[in-house]
């Protein structure tokens, strides 16, 4: 086997009842992954970045052998998926459903035990691992407290906790930050950072750009059930090299960004809604020679510009670029 974990063709397709008044009911089929290929060396902290639907955590459940996958096959740790799923159980630190993977009853430290236990750890072990844990994410105030009494942050980090409960060589972490504040999500990036500095392999899924920017060595982008770029961040970006990227502030209908994405010398355009501004990104190889042209399409369509900033690209800039969307769409399968 190479690398750490090696996915080949890899499809999940999900059939689900979906619901026809009162007794009629009809089965749907989703298909969440379409023949993934993907090879994670040993030591890196690979990012999934996608938006909500993408199929990221799909990918993770497959990998951690609690989902069957339709299709293809995988290899982690060295041990092939569906034949040596113990193994690979054995030798993964999870951290999948969040808080809700916790008993609430218990308190952190005995969750963690209590996990330990799970992974046969010997009582000694356990109990210095949980230790440990505690100490690193600087739980101690709260360790001997029942989880139902944290806050969700607080649970959020003992679930993140307990996936290096079995000391494993490679953490699989579905959007650890989620739900945490700002200066609580770096602190668990910091640590994740640290962990891979150590020798880690980490697979980080996220929807959020800057996350995937900051922390990732590669990153993979995933959009409906496909990964459609792969690379270093600073070669994601170098993929868009020749455009240059221009975001426009105000209040723009969708009908003002369809006829932007229209124009002559414009790549790309889409729009997203942040803290109730629209902001259109627009794509464009010849950005001075566009923007009159912008100008008079957006005012054409009644919008009202607020500000017109050139930036630097971003990853979400690749993922428009490649789907026409922003991060923030959500592309669940409804
Ligand atoms: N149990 C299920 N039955 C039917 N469809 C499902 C099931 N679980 C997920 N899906 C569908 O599969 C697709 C991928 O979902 P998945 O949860 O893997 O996405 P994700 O990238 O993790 O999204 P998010 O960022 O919202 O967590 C979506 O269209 C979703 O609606
Ligand atoms: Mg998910």
């Amino acid at each position: 086997m190479q690398g750490q974990v090696r996915i080949e063709n890899l499809g999940k397709t999900y059939h689900a009842r979906q619901r026809r008044g009162l007794f009629k009911s009809s089965e749907s089929r989703v298909e969440a992954l379409k023949g993934i290929h993907l090879a994670i060396q040993p030591g890196e902290l690979f990012g999934l970045l996608g938006p909500n639907g993408a199929g990221k955590t799909t990918l993770i459940k497959c990998l951690t052998t609690l989902l069957l996958p339709t299709s293809g096959a995988a290899w982690v740790n060295g041990y092939r998926l569906t034949e040596q799923d113990n193994l690979i159980r054995a030798t993964v630190g999870c951290m999948l459903m969040g808080e809700r993977g916790l008993y609430w009853k218990l308190s952190g430290r005995e969750n963690l035990e209590f996990f330990g236990a799970l992974y046969h750890l010997m009582p000694a072990t356990r109990r210095r691992r949980a230790a440990e844990i505690i100490d690193l994410l600087e739980l101690g105030e709260i360790a001997e407290r029942a989880v139902e009494t944290y806050s969700s942050g607080q649970k959020m980090k003992l679930a993140f906790g307990k996936a290096l409960i079995n000391d494993a060589p490679l953490l699989i972490l579905d959007e650890p930050t989620n739900t945490l504040d700002l200066p609580s999500a770096r602190e668990l990036r910091a640590v994740v950072g640290a962990l891979n500095e150590r020798g880690k392999t980490v697979i980080y899924t996220t929807h959020i750009m800057s996350e995937a920017e900051t922390l990732c060595d590669r990153v993979a982008i995933v959009d409906r059930g496909e990964v459609l770029a792969l690379g270093s961040v600073p070669e994601l970006k170098a993929s868009l090299k020749r455009e240059a990227v221009t975001r426009i502030e105000g209040i723009i209908s969708n009908a003002a960004a369809r006829a932007v994405e229209g124009l002559p010398g414009v790549s790309r355009a889409a729009l997203a809604a942040v803290n109730g501004h629209n902001t259109l990104t627009v794509m464009s190889p010849e950005p001075r020679a566009v923007l009159p042209r912008l100008i008079e399409a957006l005012t054409a369509h009644q919008a009202v510009v607020q500000k017109i900033v050139p930036e630097e690209v971003t990853l979400e800039d690749v993922f428009i670029a490649r789907t026409g969307r922003t991060l923030a769409d959500d592309t669940r399968v409804k």
